[in-house]
């Protein structure tokens, strides 16, 4: 996501949030699990799984929004995919796949980093097959049913151009699944990568990308953190997760990601300690003072949102525009920021490609940018005394 320019041909701009997510290629189960053991051709991942994210997690009991919550909203009938009748097994099908997204020119970036990783995995999904099943699985013979569901699928996909993420309304983000639809961004950010390094107590030096070494919070000592844009929940459900002693307070302006936050807040037992707030940034929030404010912003400029390729415009605008020059709402952020962080707490910020303008905004708040597996290092870091110090000097 973010940091990385999107596929070529698909028409978005330098700071688009699409490109292939750390997210998808990392975690994402098709991505390593039933790939890697299929001896199936396909195209090579640029981003080796991390250790410990290979294995798939156990199922969640992610309840069916339908019976619970109001519908989101459906896209128009898609148009016909010819499909060839002579498709008999999966094999057959994931190679037809692969070249019917390459000649509607899909985008990808959502969930995988390549045609084959995400044709397979909807593919498997749809059969309700393991994603990490034995490659003799490829041969099997399909039945009728089998074949006419995996027809509608890619005809979905395809030619209705609906993200894969949508149609299996499920996402995986640290080896953890989510519940999504189109009220929420499908989850791919960096955080995947930077709130294991943190609850593991990563010293600022192992953690940024050069230019000083910035005071950490020691993880056991974090125990009030807000998740501001949380979407999904699927950060504020993260950081749940590894800093079991802390609070997390996860903040969303949209009503439509607080339902689908909450669906995944309760699939993932953790209302006890995740507390969904509907607020702009802070406006609404009741006072405290956080150890940790994490935030994945809409941070898109409006022109980069207005080219994007039709399955990124199928995500909410409300969570890619960052406004005119991407920094609407990391301004606000960081505005409020001082009166709610505790004296030795930190700000984390993922803002894609917005790096120089970041530098070049907030220089005196001396953002520090933290290493990211691919080198993007897009996440930002910045201290809490420097806030007070400027919001103290009347700046920002
Ligand atoms: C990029 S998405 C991030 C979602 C999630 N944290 C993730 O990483 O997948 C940004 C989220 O910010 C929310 N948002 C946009 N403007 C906001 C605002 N002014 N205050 C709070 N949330 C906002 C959107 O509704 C969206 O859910």
């Amino acid at each position: 996501m973010g940091c990385k320019p999107a596929a070529d041909g698909n028409g978005a701009g330098r700071h688009q949030r699409p490109g292939p997510g750390p997210a998808d290629a990392k975690t994402h189960p098709a991505s390593h699990g039933a790939r890697r053991r299929m001896a199936v051709p396909g195209g090579a991942h640029n981003r080796p799984a991390p250790s410990g994210r290979q294995r798939r997690p156990a199922q969640s009991k992610i309840p069916n929004p339908k019976s619970q919550i109001s519908a989101p909203p459906s896209f128009s009938a898609p148009s016909a995919l010819p499909v060839p009748p002579q498709l008999a097994t999966l094999r057959a099908w994931l190679a037809f796949a692969i070249d019917a997204y390459a000649r509607a020119g899909l985008a990808l970036g959502q969930i995988a980093a390549d045609a084959h990783d995400e044709a397979l995995y909807l593919l498997l999904h749809t059969l309700g097959w393991p994603l990490d099943s034995d490659p003799a699985v490829l041969d099997r013979p399909l039945d009728p049913a089998q074949r006419a569901a995996l027809r509608a699928v890619l005809r979905r996909r395809v030619a209705g151009r609906v993200p894969a993420a949508y149609i299996t309304r499920e996402a995986w983000l640290g080896g953890l699944r989510f519940y999504v639809d189109e009220r929420v961004l499908i989850p791919r950010s960096y955080f995947l990568e930077i709130i294991p390094a943190l609850a593991a107590g990563a010293a600022g030096d192992t953690l940024t990308a050069g230019g000083g070494t910035p005071a950490m919070p020691a993880p056991e000592k974090i125990r009030r953190i807000a998740d501001v844009c949380t979407g999904s929940g699927c950060l504020a459900i993260l950081l749940a997760k590894h800093f079991p002693k802390a609070a997390v307070d996860a903040i969303d302006l949209s009503p439509g990601a607080l339902e689908v936050a909450r669906l995944n807040v309760a699939a993932h037992r953790l209302a006890r300690r995740v507390t969904l707030h509907r607020s702009d940034v802070f406006d609404t929030v009741p006072p405290a003072r956080y150890d940790v404010i994490l935030s994945n912003p809409p941070y898109e400029p409006s022109r980069v949102c207005d080219a994007l390729p039709e399955e990124f415009r199928k995500e909410p605008r409300l969570a890619l525009d960052g406004g005119r020059d991407g920094l609407d709402i990391i301004g606000k952020l960081l505005r409020q920021s001082a009166a709610r962080l505790a004296p030795d707490g930190i700000v984390l910020i993922e803002v894609g490609g917005l790096r120089r303008a970041m530098d070049r905004a907030f220089a005196a708040l001396a953002p520090r940018w933290l290493r990211t597996g691919d080198g993007s290092d897009c996440v930002c870091l910045i201290h809490a005394r420097r806030l007070a110090a400027h919001a103290g000097a009347g700046g920002l």
